[in-house]
């Protein structure tokens, strides 16, 4: 099939060139001609493992173009992929200043048939919104007394792939959500996704969008839900790892989002949170549970900030050496990481920042003022009076830690994330503190 994603974002690029991978002739658009001018040389805007190589191969098959022209891949395309961003506003409400553009855009230059796809994360009620916006910018001669008579269909396909996994979850997910209005729609999409031989959820558009915001807020609930249990553990000299491991094997619970930690970050959970309590505000629907989901998740930054001015006493003057910045591994997103937060709070208390990411630095050196970027995590380490582990990149499981603390100058590691509750750091001679364990247990004891 003919298709354009409107878009070249996260979300926009991994999926042209899946689609592509899958078989279709596949337009991405975006209306940044930087981005589109380096893609189409073969640059990448962001790191995520695998994708370059796949947008590489399925532009030199001539499967996958880029443009900047919303008229060209509207008129070229049957199924038009909605993928630009919907951030915030001030009060938590998405905007979808961008979804209506592109809406009002592809309208225009409609001459035939088109199934418009919204994969942005929106509220329940934008499909009915894209319908008449669609509808009052058709072309004159689609319109007779404000009736179009040009067909279309609007349809909702929520996106669930993770960064720093995008292509593994897209190419092998769980399930595909349409939300559909009509059986030419839904005949499309399953065309779409046939190659993948994946359980396809059909529903209304309304209620595909609500499994969107439902399941991202969900998994924000499963996080903070093992924080707060994390902040019981220290309380009562539990461990945490233990406790999600006896819960996760529950089939109904499920290990998966239940690592403990700094709290969630990244440019979906924090921003979907808040638009679904506003949702469901301005619906009449107080969702104090999604609040204190958030409340628990600002309060694991600052908790943590709390724990290394305790242990260090006197924060001001001392070096602090941060292992890893992006929100999570794999990825050099650095949007709503915790990172941000936790070395503008010690650099408020007077801490001078060192820090290492393997991807993220660039991204971080935009947002972060007065942050001396060390070349690897021993370059990190010298001189510092303690390390922190923000981002449980695996490759930070293969330190030399007898390397590393000879370096320091004082060997104490705050584990933000948990990432060596297998290793035994206080028989290396570290003072190591994790979220919601006991000091030095360790599996070996
Ligand atoms: P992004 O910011 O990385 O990409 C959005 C792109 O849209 C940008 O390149 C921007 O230039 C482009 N754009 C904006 N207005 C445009 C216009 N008028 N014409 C053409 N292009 C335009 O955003 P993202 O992370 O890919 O997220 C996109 C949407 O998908 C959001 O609603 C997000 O919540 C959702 N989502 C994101 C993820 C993720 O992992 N990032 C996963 C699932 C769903
Ligand atoms: C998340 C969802 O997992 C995707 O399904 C969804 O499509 C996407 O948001 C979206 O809508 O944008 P993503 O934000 O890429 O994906 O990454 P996650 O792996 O979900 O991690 C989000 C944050 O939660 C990270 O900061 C991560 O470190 C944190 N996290 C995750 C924990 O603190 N504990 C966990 O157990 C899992």
């Amino acid at each position: 099939m003919h298709i354009a994603v409107i878009g070249a974002g996260y979300v926009g690029l991994v999926t042209g060139a899946c689609l592509a991978h899958i078989g279709h002739r596949v337009i991405c658009v975006d209306n940044n001609q930087t981005k589109i001018k380096r893609l189409q040389r073969g640059q990448m805007p962001f790191y995520e493992p695998g994708l370059k190589d796949l947008l590489k191969r399925h532009c030199k098959l001539k499967q996958l173009s880029f443009t900047t022209s919303i008229v060209q891949a509207t008129k070229e395309s049957t199924a038009i992929f909605i993928a630009v961003g919907t951030p915030s506003k001030k009060d938590g409400e998405a905007d979808l200043t961008y979804v209506e553009g592109v809406a009002r855009e592809i309208a225009q230059a409609m001459d035939s048939y088109k199934l418009i796809i919204e994969k942005s994360t929106v509220p329940a009620d934008t499909g009915q919104r894209i319908r008449r916006t669609i509808q009052m910018n058709l072309p004159l001669r689609f319109r007779k007394g404000g009736v179009a008579t040009l067909e279309f269909d609007v349809a909702s396909n929520p996106e669930f792939l993770k960064e720093g996994s995008a292509i593994q979850d897209f190419m092998h997910p769980d399930r595909v959500v349409v939300g559909v209005e009509s059986v030419k729609a839904q005949r499309l999409l399953r065309a779409i996704y046939a190659p993948l031989k994946a359980t396809m959820v059909v529903t209304d558009i309304r209620s595909a969008e609500l499994i969107k915001h439902a399941s991202n807020s969900f998994l924000a609930m499963k996080i903070s839900f093992i924080n707060a249990i994390a902040q019981i553990c220290t309380l009562v000299g539990a461990d945490v790892v233990k406790v999600a491991e006896g819960m996760g094997l529950d089939s109904r619970i499920g290990r998966p989002f239940l690592d403990a930690g700094i709290g969630y970050g990244g440019s979906c959970f924090p921003k979907d949170v808040d638009a679904f309590i506003r949702l469901s505000e301005k619906s009449g629907y107080h969702f104090n549970l999604l609040k204190e989901v958030r409340q628990v998740n600002d309060e694991q930054k600052a908790a943590f900030v709390r724990l290394i001015e305790d242990k260090l006493w006197i924060v001001k003057g001392k070096t602090v050496g941060v292992l890893g910045l992006a929100f999570k591994p794999n990825t050099d997103d650095m949007r709503n990481a915790p990172a941000i937060d936790i070395i503008e709070l010690l650099q408020h208390e007077g801490a001078k920042i060192k820090a290492y990411d393997p991807q993220a630095m660039a991204n971080a050196q935009k947002i972060l003022k007065d942050v001396h970027f060390a070349k690897d995590p021993y370059a990190l380490a010298k001189g510092c009076d303690c390390l922190l582990l923000l981002t449980d990149w695996q490759e930070f499981k293969k330190i030399n830690f007898q390397r590393l603390k000879k370096l320091m100058k004082h060997a104490i590691l705050f584990d933000g994330r948990n990432l060596y509750h297998d290793e035994n750091l206080p028989a290396l001679g570290f003072e190591y503190y994790g979220i919601g364990r006991r000091v030095g247990i360790t599996k070996k004891e």
